[in-house]
């Protein structure tokens, strides 16, 4: 062998070491602390079945257990004039044609020309056509969107932009209104896509907090004080973090919104967390009926964590001055309160009794005192408390299963292969994967990204739009909803006190 051959050949080990890492490297965070290197100590076999992929582990039988200051318009095509029951009756829905006049359009994001309902319908030639506009619109690989700047801007005048976008000042109906709804939803960049999320999940009687990096630039921090402040039931926490990358401050931040969430007088029956590239997958009263269909239990899965992932919980965990979080040799001592600790996902949808038992209770708060120098805490710490005796809404049983949110990791192959880009092994959806999104279980999708597929964002707006018009049109899409046989489904929760 050469020695261009040669070197070749350690640039290509070289490439390999770096995808690993960039594979590794999976949780939503600011791009200049992506390199961050996981201080695994067994690189290999994290990449093979790193736990957070392992979807299919179930049990292990470990321990316990209209607005009024809308636009008039006219009535849309698929307006029909019958009572809010027959709608739900789904001969007399007419099929999903796309949403000529949405809500959801408006100046301040611009409106793709294209066929949604054959996006939806998988037809290739439209998927094909809508790809090609999508890459003539692009910049540098990206397709331009409204600057946090310009967005601030929008929101000095509150009324006019409410009314523009068409935020709802009304509920959609009775059983909504009587099961108000929280959300945290932790930021950290592009507030066109923030504000996009929040409109399309908003509701007069929901209340949403909202947590920017205080890590992130001055115009980012103003866009999302504008954007709040047009609203009386969204706040910034009276706690902002500094957000690591795997740090116990990313936790903190949902914890700073939950304290906070008790003390408004919204009566919230269960809180989600997202994150500014998640998206809603359901409507509002979708997410209502499916929360009712776990019975008081919260949604939050884990496992017993897998040898490797020990190592984030067996030693104490320092940020560096360079603002990365590292190992040091120091070992923890165990978890106090007898806890097991579990490993899961760091998204959930838990009760408010349970969000009352992580803030107030002293075994809660003392576990999240011995979590703080842990690595990615959010990703124990949820599930761990879960599982603790007496704890509101917990269920004994492991699973790996949630609805909570659908992420399509590069080698689950349960569901369809990605369609759109992967980033750190976590599919970016473009419009080919429309087809998928609409018959998915989950409630929310993560991962979109406004500047690479915003027709994505677009075509599910008016396919919640639709059926938020038609409750009884999502059996068009998923025969079973809400979905009843989850694993809790026989346990009796213990609701509080
Ligand atoms: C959109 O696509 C669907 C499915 O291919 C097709 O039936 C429909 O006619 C198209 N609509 C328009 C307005 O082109
Ligand atoms: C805000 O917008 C509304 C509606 O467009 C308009 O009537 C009002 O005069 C504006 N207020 C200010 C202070 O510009
Ligand atoms: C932990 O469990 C052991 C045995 O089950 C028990 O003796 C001990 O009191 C418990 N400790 C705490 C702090 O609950
Ligand atoms: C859940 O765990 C309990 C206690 O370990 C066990 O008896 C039960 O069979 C489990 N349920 C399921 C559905 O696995
Ligand atoms: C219901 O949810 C469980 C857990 O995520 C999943 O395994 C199952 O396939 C879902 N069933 C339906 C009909 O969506
Ligand atoms: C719940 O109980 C019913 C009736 O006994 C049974 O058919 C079903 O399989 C159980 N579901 C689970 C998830 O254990």
């Amino acid at each position: 062998m050469n020695s261009r051959a040669r070197n070749f050949l350690r640039l290509l080990l070289v490439c390999i070491v770096l995808l690993v890492v960039q594979y590794l490297t999976t949780i939503d965070v600011p791009n200049h602390l992506d390199s961050l290197i996981p201080p695994f100590k067994n690189l290999k076999s994290s990449v093979v079945d790193d736990g957070r992929r392992m979807h299919r582990l179930t049990v292990d039988n470990g321990p316990t257990g209209r607005p009024p200051g809308a636009v008039d318009r006219e009535p849309a095509d698929y307006e029909d004039t019958s009572t809010e029951e027959n709608k739900e009756h789904e001969k007399d829905i007419p099929p999903f044609l796309g949403i000529p006049n949405s809500l959801f359009r408006s100046p301040y994001h611009r409106y793709w020309e294209t066929n949604c309902s054959g996006l939806f319908q998988n037809d290739d030639a439209v998927i094909k056509a809508t790809n090609v506009m999508i890459k003539a619109a692009r910049v540098d690989g990206k397709v331009p969107m409204p600057s946090d700047e310009s967005f601030f801007r929008h929101t000095q005048n509150c009324t006019a932009f409410r009314r523009t976008r068409n935020y709802p000042e009304r509920p959609n109906s009775k059983e909504e209104e009587d099961y108000p709804l929280a959300y945290i939803i932790a930021t950290h960049k592009e507030v066109a896509q923030v504000e996009r999320l929040l409109r399309v999940i908003y509701q007069p009687q929901n209340i949403y907090c909202v947590h920017p990096d205080k890590k992130s630039p001055p115009d980012y921090q103003r866009a999302i004080i504008g954007l709040v402040s047009c609203f009386d039931n969204v706040f910034i926490p009276s706690e902002v973090e500094s957000v690591v990358y795997a740090g116990y401050t990313r936790l903190k931040a949902d914890i700073n919104c939950m304290s906070d969430l008790l003390e408004k007088p919204v009566r919230w029956r269960y809180v989600m967390n997202l994150c500014g590239q998640d998206f809603p997958l359901k409507t509002n009263l979708e997410i209502i009926r499916q929360l009712k269909a776990f019975k008081g239990h919260n949604d939050i899965n884990g496992i017993i964590p897998p040898s490797y992932i020990i190592g984030r919980t067996k030693h104490h965990f320092i940020v560096r001055e360079d603002g990365k979080l590292v190992s040091t040799s120091e070992r923890k001592t165990p978890a106090p309160h007898n806890f097991t600790i579990y490993f899961g996902n760091a998204y959930l949808a838990a009760t408010r009794a349970y969000v009352s038992y992580v803030v107030n209770d002293q075994r809660a708060i003392d576990l999240l005192e011995w979590s703080k120098d842990t690595w990615s805490p959010d990703e124990h710490y949820w599930v761990t408390v879960q599982r603790y005796p007496g704890v509101p809404g917990g269920y004994p049983n492991a699973t790996w299963d949630s609805l909570a949110r659908f992420i399509k990791w590069g080698d689950i192959h349960e569901y369809p292969k990605c369609i759109g880009k992967n980033v750190r092994a976590v599919c970016v959806f473009g419009v080919g994967y429309l087809q998928h999104l609409v018959r998915l279980p989950h409630l929310f999708g993560n991962k979109f990204h406004y500047d690479f597929d915003p027709v994505t964002l677009q075509c599910m707006e008016e396919m919640l739009e639709y059926r938020q018009r038609y409750p009884g049109s999502i059996h068009q899409f998923l025969s079973e909803f809400p979905n009843t046989t989850l694993i809790w489904q026989n346990h009796t929760a213990y609701l509080g006190d």
